[in-house]
């Protein structure tokens, strides 16, 4: 039967953990998936969900099903997050809400609704994007083609290939935008852009899916979800898929959500309706614990309080570590301008470092980045910079 069952190549980014976890050298660094570590290079727990968790234990229950789209006080802390508390829409009832398995089961429960409603839409991806982008859409059964987005030379996004690109897409077409903290170039476009791009896509009739994976990590919860609004105030129709992997630390609750803005209260029951036969058919309905928590800290004040402080604390040590980065380069003798490091937002820094570079790295040194040259500036800390830095002055 499976004879002829090819090997499939290792995945780009969560494979590198396989092969971390490996290798023997002592010094080893990864820098590879996107995960923050603290400044001794441990996985945080941070308070506000151990107290969430406790009080968990507490008042323990049993599990029985979840509604298909998940628990209601959650996903209605998400949209609250989203679209902020007193957001009108919500009054309206115009936002379809589920829980999802992590930001990526958000996405891939927009890709199937959206290849049911228009199986022939093509879906472009910025250039170059999240590794799984390109894989989840195509396995969708879609057609994944890209806008241009990285400007090497510049060092930052090639905004007019990019809207040139969007504005000779055909109507229907999904554009995958990253809401903030772009995966893997860090390079955000502003506000001003942004009206240009929702400009085209309500000229050209595109399907908008933001993908935030990383709000609170660039400037601030409310700052980095400012452009959710900017797309409502264009009163369009969109996708958002949410992500509490990186912003709660519960990589492995797989917590996340997808969102539909719709034109009706009517329109949105609709949708909602369809989105629950996706996921009944998929995996039935969703897990209790990570959202339980996630809803727990967001709708306890003095929790959500100690979250928004720890998220801007893994913020800020974040952008240390860039400055820090560009400036132990110089020291261990890089004589190339690697300052934009320090105005890459979020987790991600494209270093601009070649394939072979990567390779480099990862082979005689044990320090493990993305063949894309992406280095996940997160897992930095003063324990490891000094060698992370001098690895790479060898291998340029
Ligand atoms: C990443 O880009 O490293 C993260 O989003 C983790 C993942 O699932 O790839």
């Amino acid at each position: 039967l499976f004879a002829a069952v090819e090997m499939a190549p290792r995945d780009p980014i969560l494979g590198l953990n396989e092969q971390f976890n490996a290798d023997t050298n002592p010094a080893k660094v990864n820098l590879g998936v996107g995960v923050y570590t603290d400044a001794n290079g441990k996985l945080p727990l941070l308070a506000c969900v151990k107290a969430a968790e406790a009080q968990l234990v507490e008042a323990a229950r049993a599990r029985g099903y979840l509604p298909i789209d998940g628990i209601a006080a959650y996903d209605k802390a998400v949209q609250a997050l989203v679209f902020g508390e007193g957001s009108p829409l919500l009054a309206e009832g115009r936002v379809a809400t589920v829980q999802a398995i992590g930001g990526t089961g958000g996405l891939k429960l927009g890709a199937d609704f959206l290849k049911k409603l228009n199986p022939t839409a093509k879906v472009l991806i910025s250039d170059p994007s999240w590794e799984n982008h390109r894989a989840l859409f195509t396995n969708a059964g879609f057609t994944v083609d890209t806008y241009p987005y990285y400007d090497a030379d510049k060092q930052g996004v090639n905004f007019d290939g990019m809207l040139a690109a969007l504005n000779s897409a055909a109507a229907g077409t999904v554009v995958v935008l990253h809401a903030c903290c772009h995966n893997p170039t860090g390079y955000d476009i502003l506000p001003a852009q942004w009206e240009q791009v929702i400009a085209a896509v309500k000229a050209r009739g595109l399907v908008a899916f933001l993908d935030m994976a990383y709000q609170g990590f660039g400037d601030g919860i409310q700052e980095d979800g400012a452009v959710i609004g900017q797309f409502v105030a264009a009163g369009i129709d969109f996708f958002v898929s949410t992500s509490f992997s990186k912003s709660f630390s519960l990589y492995g609750e797989r917590v996340g959500g997808l969102s539909v803005v719709c034109a009706s209260k009517d329109e949105t029951a609709r949708v909602l309706s369809q989105l629950k036969i996706t996921i009944r058919t998929n995996y039935s309905n969703p897990p209790t614990h990570g959202a339980q928590i996630v809803a727990t800290v967001l709708t306890t004040p003095a929790l959500r309080a100690q979250w928004e402080e720890e998220l801007a604390g893994m913020r800020n040590r974040i952008k240390k570590m860039r400055g820090a980065f560009v400036e132990q380069l110089k020291a261990a003798g890089v004589t190339r301008d690697f300052s934009f490091i320090t105005t890459q937002r979020g987790m991600f820094s494209y270093s601009g470092l070649t394939k072979p570079q990567m390779e480099r790295l990862r082979n005689e040194f044990g320090v493990y980045g993305v063949d894309s040259g992406r280095i996940c500036v997160a897992a930095l800390n003063e324990h490891n910079i000094g060698y992370v830095t001098q690895s790479i002055a060898k291998v340029i």
